[in-house]
Formats: structure tokens, sequence, C-alpha cells
């Protein structure tokens, strides 16, 4: 299975999928990552790690439309057939998600349906919930409220602030990502 990271930002979880598939003997490949973003670090780590990566912003296009289509013209051109966002901080367009019908997933920051939106860790943190947590979904066409796959619990304790809260969600999330990537890919392997 060929899989694309599409990232605008730091790219941890990036990281932490390479980290676990260098590990495990499975049948995949991180084909690439791309960025909307000009100096995401997630390029740098991926050039560290050997994964090929790409980057344009729709500001190299006359309109997103094009940007979409050229996106969707990468991952047909490198044969995707698993798209993971990771930190991308945009909409998928209509192109993209029905040339990849459930084969788009996203991590979000919180026990999705609460919390949605850019400052999920945040949010939780100022409404005082004592339970929070991450969510891994499909995308569908709105914000945050696709599918839900799998999602764990984080606990909010007295002790916590939120930077402690954050360091907590993302080692979350660098368990449970690659954890449910693997169950996609199993079943692909199973259906094969
Ligand atoms: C993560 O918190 C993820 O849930 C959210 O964006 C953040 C990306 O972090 N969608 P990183 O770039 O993987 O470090």
């Amino acid at each position: 299975m060929r899989i694309a990271v599409l990232a605008s930002g730091n790219g941890s979880n990036f990281a932490a999928i390479v980290d676990f598939f260098q590990k495990e003997k499975l049948s995949v490949e991180i084909a690439l990552v791309f960025s909307d973003k000009k100096n995401a670090f997630v390029l740098e780590r991926a050039k560290k790690v050997g994964v090929a990566t790409y980057q344009f912003s729709p500001q190299d296009f006359s309109d997103k439309k094009m940007y979409e289509k050229s996106l969707l013209e990468l991952l047909q051109q490198e044969k995707i057939d698993l798209v993971v966002l990771a930190g991308y901080m945009r909409i998928i367009g209509p192109q993209l998600l029905a040339a990849f019908p459930k084969k788009i997933i996203n991590i979000h920051p919180s026990l999705l349906p609460a919390f949605p939106g850019l400052h999920g860790i945040k949010d939780a943190y100022d409404y005082g919930v004592k339970v929070t947590g991450v969510t891994v979904h499909y995308i569908d066409d709105g914000v945050d409220t696709g599918p839900i796959i799998a999602q764990v619990p984080v606990l909010i304790t007295t002790d916590d602030d939120l930077t402690s809260l954050e360091t907590k969600i993302h080692q979350a999330e660098h368990q449970l990502y690659p954890a449910v990537l693997k169950e996609i890919v199993l079943e692909k392997q199973d259906r094969y």
C-alpha cells in the first residue's frame, strides 16, 4: 500500500508513522509527503528519512480548483492508495474526495464531535472537560465530521496546564495513528 502524508506544519505524526512502519514488516510505503506550506518542518523531517517531498500552495494557481487538480494528479501519478492527513490545515475539495472515497483519513486532537476546528486541545481545556482525547476519522465534505474510525481518551487532571495537555494529546496521537493505519493496511491485505 502506498501512503501519501499531507501536512502543513511540524510533522510529529508523520515522524511517528515513519518510525512505526520502519519496525513493522508490512507492505507499506510512505511514498511521499506533500505540504501546502513552503517552510513546513515536516518537509525537513521527510528529507532526513528519505521520503519524497512535494510542495505547492493554492497561491501558485489561478484558483483553488487548479490547486486541487494538481494535487490529485500528483497522488494519481504516484499511485497512492491511502491519503493520510497529519496537520493538513486545508479542507479537502470535492475532486479529491471523489477520487479517493473512504481513502482519506485525518487525526483530530479531541474526542469528536466535541471540539472540532482549529483549536481542539485549547477549546477542551478552556471548557473544563475532564476527559478529552484523539480521534481518527475518514474525511467527508464537512470540517471534522467524517465517520469515526478510532478514538482514545486523555484525562485532564488538576495538575495539567495547556502545555502538559498538549504533550499528552500528541503522545496519544503518535500511538493511535500508526495503530489505525496498521489496521487499515491489514484489512486491505486480507481483501486481496
Ligand atoms: C495534530 O495535533 C493533529 O491532531 C492536528 O494537527 C496536529 C499536527 O501535528 N490535526 P504534527 O504536525 O503532526 O506535529
